[in-house]
């Protein structure tokens, strides 16, 4: 079913052209059929929760690069709702939504650990990792493969990472996937009222396990970054305690639904497993297909510093904009055939748009990457007969993207 242009409001942008509203129902029920309706005639639209969606892939590629684009700071918490409290502290603390000198101070401490050739070092126990959990219900031929393997993944990652417990994971995952909730438009006053518990009981669990290597410093990532800021003197209590609270929201559901996404898609594309499985250097074609195809993530958010023009329509300064990555990702201006799943596509650009751009470019790029590789080349070599018995169902359009169950089987 095609989506139609069906948007009965119309709002006069400042240029005086008019910029349909979309509802958050159309976009709930085919986000990629209505970007696709709009994209061709329109370059951005209004979201009926607030805030502006760029479509096309020219402009969310320029626009990220734009000094006129600034971080949201707190502008989409309080948009959401939140006008103090934990989750307001965590994006006016963050590095996401910080700016110039207060992000690349931020973001400093993280670079050398982040990096790319640290990241290649840990591909070996990230392989173990997969292994280990396939090893955990091989023998019974069919998994919930959502909550068993793309959940537990991420989740053992970021924790090795980090020197949290592994005993800690259950707590800490059940958490970040109610604060993570907070990147979906529309909420019910319900719903801010969980996310906020959630995330004061996950502030009060990154606070318990900073106090303890302050008071027992280990060999591990969180007493060096600890004694190195600390000795610095240039980040405070709060901000240390919130940059470790976003490595942990942003290093584990992003990349449990991305691993999900992949295997769901792969198996939905029969031929192109059975390629997959026969030659492991298709994986990391696979991965980017699977990332352009079904993100895990839908946009980035900004807030314009002064009036800009989008393609003949004006955004006024001030404004919260959406670049809509998803969206772009399919955009028939870039992308031969954007509508179909090919792990042998060539025309993907070089740095993949999924991540970002720019100062802010996720700085989990290289773990999440290793993540999907090594969980597919995994599953691959054991598994080449699996199959999906219930297809994983995506939802969103913005933030992190949710997916509801997902189960395969195999004949051990
Ligand atoms: C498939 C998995 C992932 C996707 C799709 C993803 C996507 C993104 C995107 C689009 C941004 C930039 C947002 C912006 O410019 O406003 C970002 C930033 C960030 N990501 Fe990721 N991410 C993933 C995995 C991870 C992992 C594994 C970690 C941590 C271990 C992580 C931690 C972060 C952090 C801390 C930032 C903020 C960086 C900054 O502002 O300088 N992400 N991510």
């Amino acid at each position: 079913m095609r989506a139609e242009i069906s948007a009965k409001d119309f709002s006069a942008g400042s240029s005086g052209g008019a910029i349909p509203t979309v509802t958050l129902k159309q976009l709930e029920a085919d986000p990629h059929g209505v970007f696709r309706a709009y994209r061709k005639q329109y370059p951005v639209v209004l979201h009926e929760t607030g805030g502006y969606f760029v479509l096309r892939f020219s402009d969310v590629d320029r626009l990220s690069k734009d000094p006129r684009f600034r971080p949201s700071g707190t502008s989409f918490p309080e948009m959401q709702g939140f006008s103090s409290g934990t989750m307001f502290d965590a994006f006016d603390h963050g590095m996401l939504t910080a700016d110039g000198d207060v992000h690349r101070r931020r973001r400093a401490p993280f670079s050398r650990l982040f990096a790319a050739r640290a990241i290649t070092e840990m591909r070996p126990s990230i392989r173990r990792t997969a292994e280990d959990l396939i090893e955990d219900w091989y023998g019974v031929g069919e998994v919930n493969f959502f909550d068993e393997f793309a959940a537990k993944m991420p989740a053992r990652v970021i924790a090795d990472l980090l020197g949290l417990p592994r005993e800690d994971i259950p707590e800490f995952t059940l958490l970040v996937y109610e604060v993570t909730k907070v990147f979906s438009l529309g909420l019910s006053p319900d719903e801010i009222v969980e996310i906020e518990k959630a995330g004061q009981r996950l502030r009060e669990y990154v606070d318990k396990v900073l106090d303890e290597r302050r008071r027992s410093p280990r060999e591990d990532f969180l007493s060096t970054f600890l004694a190195a800021a600390t000795e610095g003197g240039e980040m405070s209590p709060e901000e240390m305690l919130y940059q470790i609270f976003a490595l942990i929201v942003g290093g584990t559901d992003t990349t449990r639904v991305a691993i999900a996404m992949q295997l769901a898609l792969l198996l939905q594309h029969r031929d192109q497993w059975a390629e997959v499985c026969r030659d492991p250097a298709l994986v990391s074609g696979a991965v980017a297909e699977a990332m352009r195809f079904e993100p895990s993530v839908g946009a980035v958010a900004r807030v314009t510093s002064e009036d800009v023009d989008v393609g003949g329509t004006v955004i006024p300064a001030g404004q919260l904009v959406m670049l809509s990555t998803m969206s772009a990702m399919r955009d028939e201006m870039t992308y031969d055939r954007p509508d179909t799943f090919d792990i042998h596509r060539t025309n993907q650009p070089r740095l993949h748009p999924i991540f970002g751009y720019g100062a802010h470019r996720c700085i989990g790029e290289a773990i999440a990457r290793a993540e999907l590789e090594e969980s597919l080349s995994a599953i691959t070599a054991r598994m080449p007969r699996l199959n999906l018995d219930v297809a994983p169902k995506i939802n969103g359009h913005f933030g992190i993207r949710r997916i509801d169950a997902m189960r395969v089987s195999w004949k051990p």
